[in-house]
């Protein structure tokens, strides 16, 4: 049955639901835009346990709750025997998911954010924003001169890669390499991540992996004024981390400091451009551009898809969630929940309250969303303040992922007439 067909008792059809769901797997259209399979999702069956294995979530409230029990967790091994790869620790790009902080539960968990949480505090992120500021003007600069341009190659990934790099101290020249590379990598953490994907993650894993070691050990040689020199240096109260550590940790901060805000930047712009009264709406009241982001980061997130592994019983609107299941929490459906947002589907830059679940919740919240803000904010707000028409040059165009949501190109004419 397509979603389309949902018509019976709402919320009791959980095989309309994992069908729905399954769609997404097989129809690349349909994870470019998946917000129509969510709701068919929604409504037929917000809590069910997917013929993957694990339970689904679609709603805020179950998502947000989910997120934040002390009962649940991370358990990188069970994610992937439940995904049938049993031979995980042998591929580079996934044994690296068992030690980074994204995927450890407390005390490692707190351990490692500890050490590097100070640098992304909203006061940090502030005092950046002068060096932001005039990184997307340079960038601006360039987009002028063509007269538009890809985006997302002009502004969406080199703003965050400069930011990101610049904090942790990754030299200029060797950043654009990691784009392809951190690429490779998230397509392991996609439903149904074939074997050939894993393959390709593992060579780009093998050279991101060497070269932050390699840069670490120059970093030692001749310390710098930047993150990984700090975590070399890192003593609080006896405790440092290893070489092994600052690398996970390094390599993490790093792609996920630029991979989504790429991808909230290009999101967010093509957003805008497909409502032209919210984006004509901003232009006139600069003063709503904070809150604008936050209803983009609502609207259409970089990261759809997070989970939980669950240590002891819970229950969840009425069904009980037995130890050692999965939980999915689709972010990107939970952030149209109508019993949250009213006229969801509607982009709305005056909403108020937004408060997306696109960061995520509770102890793994997004580290670096303060500075994804701000990068965004920017990004956006310069972007109308430079250029009075801002057009499709040709249609965009979606990647082929699910869980890391954003686009291939997006091309654009900027002009001021
Ligand atoms: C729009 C941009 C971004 C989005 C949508 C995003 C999204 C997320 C989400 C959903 C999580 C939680 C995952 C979970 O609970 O399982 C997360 C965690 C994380 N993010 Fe972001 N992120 C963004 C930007 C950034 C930036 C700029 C940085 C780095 C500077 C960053 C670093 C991290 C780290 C280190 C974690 C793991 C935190 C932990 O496990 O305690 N993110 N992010």
């Amino acid at each position: 049955m397509t979603p389309d067909a949902v018509e019976a008792t709402p919320g009791t059809q959980p095989e309309v639901a994992d069908a729905a769901f399954m769609s997404l797997l097989m129809d690349v259209d349909k994870r470019r835009n998946p917000y129509p399979v969510f709701r068919a999702m929604r409504e037929a069956a917000p809590v069910f346990q997917s013929s993957l294995g694990g339970w689904v979530l679609t709603r805020y409230e179950d998502c947000y709750n989910v997120l934040r029990d002390p009962r649940g967790g991370k358990d990188w091994n069970g994610l992937m025997m439940q995904s049938g790869i049993d031979d995980w620790r042998e591929h580079p790009s996934l044994a690296f998911g068992s030690r980074s902080m994204l995927f450890a539960n407390p005390p490692q968990h707190t351990r490692l954010r500890r050490l590097v949480a100070k640098a992304f505090t909203p006061r940090v992120v502030e005092a950046l924003k002068p060096r932001m500021a005039a990184v997307v003007d340079r960038l601006l600069d360039e987009i002028e001169r063509n007269g538009g341009g890809d985006l997302m190659d002009m502004l969406a990934f080199p703003l965050p890669v400069t930011v990101i790099g610049d904090l942790l101290g990754v030299p200029e020249a060797d950043r654009p390499s990691f784009r392809d590379a951190v690429r490779a990598n998230t397509r392991t953490l996609e439903l149904g991540a074939s074997r050939e994907d894993i393959g390709i993650a593992d060579r780009a894993a093998l050279w991101m992996q060497d070269y932050f070691h390699a840069l670490i050990a120059d970093k030692r040689a001749h310390p710098g004024n930047d993150m990984l020199t700090g975590m070399l240096e890192a003593e609080e109260g006896g405790d440092h981390l290893s070489d092994g550590e600052i690398v996970e940790t390094g390599l993490l901060l790093f792609a996920a400091g630029f991979e989504t805000t790429t991808n909230l930047i290009g999101n967010g712009v093509h957003a805008l451009l497909t409502h032209p009264d919210q984006l004509a709406l901003l232009r006139q009241r600069s003063d709503l551009l904070g809150n604008a982001v936050e209803e983009l980061l609502r609207f259409d997130p970089s990261i759809q898809i997070t989970g939980r592994a669950i240590f002891e019983d819970i229950e969840i609107a009425g069904h009980r969630i037995p130890a050692g299941s999965g939980v999915m929490t689709l972010l990107g459906a939970a952030n149209r929940d109508p019993a949250r947002f009213a006229d969801p589907d509607r982009l709305d830059v005056t909403r108020t309250g937004v408060e997306p679940l696109s960061f995520g919740s509770g102890i793994h919240y997004c580290l670096g969303a303060n500075l994804a803000r701000g990068e965004g904010c920017l990004a956006i707000g310069k972007l109308l303040e430079r250029f009075s028409r801002i057009e499709f040059a040709e249609e965009p165009r979606f990647r082929d992922q699910l869980g890391f949501h954003g686009l291939e190109t997006l091309r654009l004419v900027c002009a001021n007439d």
